[in-house]
């Protein structure tokens, strides 16, 4: 799910960006939600977040966070379409806004034309590839509040460090965000001695709840044999689909592990490994013998995440109308 708290984050190095600069009296950021996910797998994650937003700029006013500069906002829903949101930064460069806290969904066009005007832009929910390196990249004003999935990758390398496992094979989605968190663990496997033995890539619009034939029975059919360590790049219901064939042949029954990641903080729910649909039985029996690697949680407890989510649903609806019962 994604966590309202990576709008606190937003907020706080905004403000280490304001304190740097020499603004007058009230300072305009503009806040840009996707409420509706239009094509692509995104969800409107927009919905689940401004409330938060509307938080940590009434606190930053309250506690004059900015030595006497007071915060000013609005905000535009981009409907998660990247010609919105280009229109969208535009208009708030002409309207004299200091800075942009979005889209929240793509940003490596919208990272691009922020920089072009040096508008410092935050971004809390992307993971396109291309705008983390600024040194080849050039977005001198961009920042990104969420981790790019590849950085899953190093804690994969020192998990297989630590147990001694020098082979493994790789099933990867064909997702921007899985291939290019294959390449980055292949370049770490590679220079850690750890042997891919068999890699393969699979089509990611294969959607197990319709009934599509499984691309992952001919891969074990072919690569069984040679594995004992599955690593999975892909989504939830993916990596299900993968865990429930392996269960079917037979295979997990202690001799074969699947390692998968859940680095996807676009689609809400999405960690919720074990699906309470028809394959709830097999899918639990298959999960015994996967490993999943996540970055961290939260730093608050479960009561306090529970209360200031209540908090940030409240806030959501009455200050932006957003009926948030989906979340
Ligand atoms: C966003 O999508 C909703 C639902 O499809 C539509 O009603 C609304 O007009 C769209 N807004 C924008 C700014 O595209
Ligand atoms: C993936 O599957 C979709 C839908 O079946 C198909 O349209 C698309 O061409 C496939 N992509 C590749 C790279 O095979
Ligand atoms: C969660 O944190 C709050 C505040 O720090 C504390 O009062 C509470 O006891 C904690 N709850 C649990 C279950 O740890
Ligand atoms: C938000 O909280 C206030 C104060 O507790 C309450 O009066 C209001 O009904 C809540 N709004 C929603 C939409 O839950």
């Amino acid at each position: 799910m994604a966590s309202p708290t990576t709008v606190f984050v937003v907020i706080i190095v905004f403000l280490t960006i304001l304190s740097a600069a020499k603004a007058t009296g009230t300072v305009k950021i503009g806040l840009m939600l996707p409420l509706y996910g239009e094509g692509g797998p995104y969800q409107p994650i927009g919905r689940t977040v401004p409330g938060a937003f509307d938080l940590a700029v009434q606190h930053v006013n309250e506690k004059n966070v900015i030595n006497g500069y007071t915060l000013e906002w609005s905000w535009k829903n981009t409907n998660c379409s990247t010609d919105n949101a280009l229109i969208d930064i535009m208009e708030f460069w002409e309207d004299g806004y200091f800075g942009i806290v979005g889209p929240g969904c793509s940003c490596v066009h919208e990272g691009r034309v922020a920089s072009s005007v040096y508008m410092p832009m935050i971004a809390y929910m992307c993971n396109d590839d291309g705008v983390y390196d600024k040194e080849v990249f050039e977005f001198p004003t961009f920042f990104r509040a969420t981790p790019h999935g590849s950085t899953v990758a190093s804690p994969i390398v020192t998990l297989y460090q630590e147990m001694g496992w020098k082979v493994t094979s790789i099933i990867a989605s064909d997702d921007q965000i899985y291939q290019s968190t294959y390449y980055t663990v292949k370049t770490l496997f590679d220079s850690n001695s750890i042997n891919i033995m068999n890699y393969r890539s699979f089509n990611s619009s294969f959607k197990p709840d319709n009934g599509d034939v499984s691309p992952f029975l001919d891969i074990i059919t072919e690569t069984a044999v040679t594995t004992r360590i599955y690593l999975f790049l892909g989504r939830q219901p993916h990596l299900q689909q993968f865990a429930i064939d392996m269960e079917n042949e037979g295979l997990l029954k202690g001799d074969y592990l699947i390692i998968g990641v859940s680095i996807d903080f676009q689609l809400r729910n999405s960690q919720d490994y074990t699906d309470t649909g028809v394959n709830s039985e097999i899918t639990r029996q298959a999960f015994k013998s996967v490993l999943i690697v996540e970055l961290q949680q939260p730093a608050m407890n479960n009561t306090e995440l529970e209360s200031y989510i209540a908090v940030i649903r409240n806030r959501s609806a009455e200050t932006f109308g957003i009926d948030n019962t989906l979340t």
